[in-house]
């Protein structure tokens, strides 16, 4: 964790942001995999991890806005669980590692919150995303748990998220690590993505990587030939010449800070010459938008030139045909690109998601459209310096889509569907970068990772 003055700031910003009431920032209690003792690997929550840093389970804390006090709820460790765990440290060297001084046993939290009720005090919380932690809000406001996302506090929501969103110096440096990582594993997937060897173990591989760095997987890894199927937990596959592999994966720095990096990887080391066209599109895509990122833009904007800069290439392939414009307008192209361009990135993946995408990517004023493909993009507002974002255009031919809207004779002014006929097998193409926004710009993180077409070539064929 970092050191602690880092959380001791943050809470006092969070303080300022939201005026008064009591905070109550749950952390997570470690979750059964198939017993009670056997559980998933820990992830503490991104949100408690942000302002208190302890990464153990069966922690909360209170911020009391209105008297000042910080109090961290535990328990100390049972001396007999030593044999187990091993030395685990008291609650109170918790407290000091988070710069907190009082603690209190994990059952006093329940009095803390029902005197702040009684008094007619905001008891402010994020919304919870796993059951247990929804549970035991329900217990602690004597709610029932229907009732509790209801009661997620906007206020601290958006103070969150105004927090979260600007990268300090130290968390970049936390991204790039994590980014460093991920870019090892894409390296090596270049270098082991053979004909005949399966998904699995090219999956598995990279898993290790992530693992023997000190980190571990951001998100389940997508390694898949079936690169249309935008996210693909199938590694059954085996890998055939002339195919490709879509690649996107992340680690996790030990710090949880994530990076997210796609490549598209010919197996048997050459793309063939259509791959050729839409590899070059979707890359000369990518850097279009990378060019468009600096502060004050608002991302929507450099989502529709993405559209429109993929739209024009898939009409000089003659896939598509008409204005390119009122194509992207209509939201004909998102037969092709039916996702957003990219997303925040830092503590989650999809950073901050769990707090609500319409709190993270909009405003007020820019709100989030109704349109297929545009209704996924998670991040529309004018990007500031400090936001870290991917970039992560594609192109994707998805069979089942193709005869959905030709059936209902979706777009025919724009799309040639009888020509979509021979690329039914063709799979998908995608390309992503993680980007810092800077005064003046856009930085990418982390070294550079092969995408040049040559360069991947080189790779994949050893
Ligand atoms: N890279 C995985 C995702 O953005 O969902």
């Amino acid at each position: 964790m970092f050191d602690a003055a880092t959380y001791v700031a943050r809470r006092k910003e969070l303080t300022e942001r939201v005026g008064s009431g009591l905070v109550v920032l749950l952390g997570h209690d470690e979750c059964p995999m198939n017993y009670a003792d056997n559980v998933y690997p820990f992830r503490q929550d991104s949100t408690f991890l942000y302002y208190v840093g302890l990464d153990d389970p069966g922690l909360a804390v209170t911020l009391d806005l209105d008297s000042g006090a910080q109090v961290l709820y535990g328990d100390d460790p049972d001396p007999d669980a030593v044999v187990w765990t091993g030395p685990q440290p008291s609650l109170h060297n918790r407290a000091q590692q988070t710069g907190m001084k009082e603690v209190a046993g994990s059952d006093a939290l329940q009095a803390t919150v029902q005197k702040a009720l009684r008094a007619g005090r905001p008891v402010r919380f994020v919304p919870p995303y796993r059951a247990r932690t929804l549970l035991r809000l329900a217990d602690l406001l004597g709610a029932e748990p229907a009732q509790v996302a209801s009661r997620a506090c906007p206020r601290l929501i958006g103070a969150v998220v105004a927090q979260r969103s600007i990268k300090s110096t130290e968390e970049i440096t936390h991204i790039e690590q994590a980014v460093e990582i991920t870019a090892r594993m894409q390296t090596a997937a270049m270098q082991q993505a053979r004909p005949g060897r399966v998904e699995r173990e090219i999956a598995g591989h990279i898993e290790g990587i992530a693992l023997a760095c000190g980190g571990r997987l951001a998100f389940p890894t997508i390694f898949s030939v079936r690169g249309e199927v935008l996210h693909n937990p199938f590694y059954g596959n085996t890998l055939g010449p002339g195919q490709m592999a879509v690649h996107d994966c992340g680690a996790e720095s030990p710090e949880h800070y994530t990076g997210d990096i796609t490549r598209t990887i010919p197996i048997g080391g050459r793309f063939d010459p259509r791959q050729r066209d839409v590899y070059t599109l979707v890359l000369e895509t990518q850097q279009a938008a990378l060019a468009a990122v600096r502060p004050g833009v608002e991302f929507r904007a450099i989502h529709r030139l993405a559209c429109e800069h993929l739209a024009e290439g898939l009409k000089a392939m003659g896939l598509m045909k008409g204005d390119t414009q009122e194509a992207v307008a209509a939201g004909a192209h998102a037969l092709f690109m039916p996702c957003g361009l990219g997303h925040m990135l830092g503590l989650d993946v999809h950073d901050m998601e769990a707090l609500g995408e319409d709190y993270v990517g909009y405003t007020d004023a820019i709100r989030r459209s109704g349109q297929f493909g545009l209704r996924s993009l998670r991040l529309a507002r004018a990007l500031e310096p400090g936001f870290v974002i991917t970039v992560e255009p594609g192109v994707y031919f998805i069979p089942a889509l193709i005869d959905r809207w030709r059936a209902e004779g979706r777009w025919t002014d724009f799309i040639h569907y009888d020509r979509l006929e021979s690329w039914r097998d063709f799979g998908g193409i995608r390309i992503e970068d993680d980007v810092l926004v800077t005064e003046t710009g856009g930085r990418l993180l982390g070294p550079p990772i092969p995408k040049a077409l040559s360069d991947v070539e080189a790779l994949a064929s050893g």
